[in-house]
This record gives structure tokens, sequence and C-alpha cells, in this order.
């Protein structure tokens, strides 16, 4: 091989070499998945809310409940999707999210489970229309978020 032609051999391989690196910085991922999770619950958050101003008044207007509950257990059902490894405190993101997530996986799920149950007897709860009903129904789904974040969530 004449040697302009070796440079620029050895100038490849070099390139390649770069791009065969393995890439170690997860970081973006993480960082968006944490994103996505506070998101989620915020959108929860806001939808539950509306939903017990509207028990509290005695007489829930059900169109305006039905598509929050069903929009929660939606969200509840992708739940445990929110939580790649690394996406804890260790993960250097602003999050209330404990490590006990992590290490006690089997609980969180039942916390998951517990809260998809409750979500979706809510939302039979309002297709009967029964105000106790979904009263009853509303305040079991509030237990389910207490007894997750009592035990998984950073207090603030
Ligand atoms: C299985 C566990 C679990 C359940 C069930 C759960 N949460 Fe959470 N929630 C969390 C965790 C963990 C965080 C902290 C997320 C973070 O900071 O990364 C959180 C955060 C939140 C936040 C703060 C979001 C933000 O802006 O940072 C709100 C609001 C919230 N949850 C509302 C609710 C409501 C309302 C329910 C029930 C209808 C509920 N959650 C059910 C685990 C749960």
């Amino acid at each position: 091989m004449p040697p302009k032609r070796i440079a620029h051999a050895l100038a490849w391989m070099a390139a390649a070499a770069v791009f065969a690196t393995p890439v170690t910085a997860a970081a973006p991922t993480i960082a968006a998945a944490v994103k996505a999770r506070k998101a989620n619950y915020k959108e929860i958050g806001g939808a539950f809310k509306t939903i017990n101003d509207e028990v509290k008044t005695g007489s829930p207007d059900i169109a305006t409940i039905r598509p929050l509950a069903r929009d929660i257990a939606n969200r509840a059902a992708g739940q445990m999707k929110w939580f790649p490894k690394g996406s804890g405190p260790e993960s250097g993101e602003k999050t209330r999210a404990k490590a006990t997530i992590w290490t006690d996986m089997a609980g969180f799920n039942r916390a998951h489970t517990g809260f998809v149950t409750a979500a979706n007897n809510l939302n039979t709860a309002i297709a009967s229309g029964n105000a106790g009903q979904i009263a009853q129904a509303q305040k079991v789904l509030g237990n389910s978020c207490k007894t997750c974040h009592d035990r998984y969530r950073e207090s603030d």
C-alpha cells in the first residue's frame, strides 16, 4: 500500500474505533423517564383533585369525572414502566422516588396493583351513576395513592 493509502486506512480505523466505543452515558434516557413520570403523576393528581371536588358536592357531574377517572386508570396501567432501573435518587435527577422501590419491587408492585384495581373500581362506580358508590370508590382510590406514597415517595 502506498503511504498515503495507509494513512487514509489508519484514519478510518481510528474513526471506526471512536464509533465502536460503547455509549456509557444513559443519562438522557433516565432524565426523560423521571420527567415523564412526574408529568404523569401531575396529571393523575389534577384529575384526582377535580373528582374529589365533584364528589364533595354530593352529586358529582358524571360528564366531568368520567373522562378523568378513565385517564387515571389508563395512566395507572402503565405505571410500572415509569421506573426504569437507575431512575431513583442515585440518578442525580430531582426525584422523590425512594430507592426502596427497586429494593422492594414486589411490595411496590403490590401497591401498583392496588392502585390499578381501585382506579378500575372507580370507573365501575361512575358507570353505575350512584353518588354513594362513587364517593366510596374515590375514597379507596385515595387510600391507594397514600399507601404507595407513604412507603415509596420521599416527603417534601
Ligand atoms: C405505586 C406507587 C404510587 C401510587 C399508587 C401513586 N403514586 Fe403518586 N407518586 C409516586 C412516586 C414514587 C412519586 C415520586 C415521583 C418522582 O418524584 O419521581 C409520586 C409523585 C406524585 C405526585 C407529584 C408529581 C410531581 O409533580 O412531581 C403527585 C401529584 C402524585 N404522585 C399523585 C398521586 C395520586 C393522586 C395518586 C392516586 C390517585 C398516586 N399519586 C398514586 C408513587 C405512587
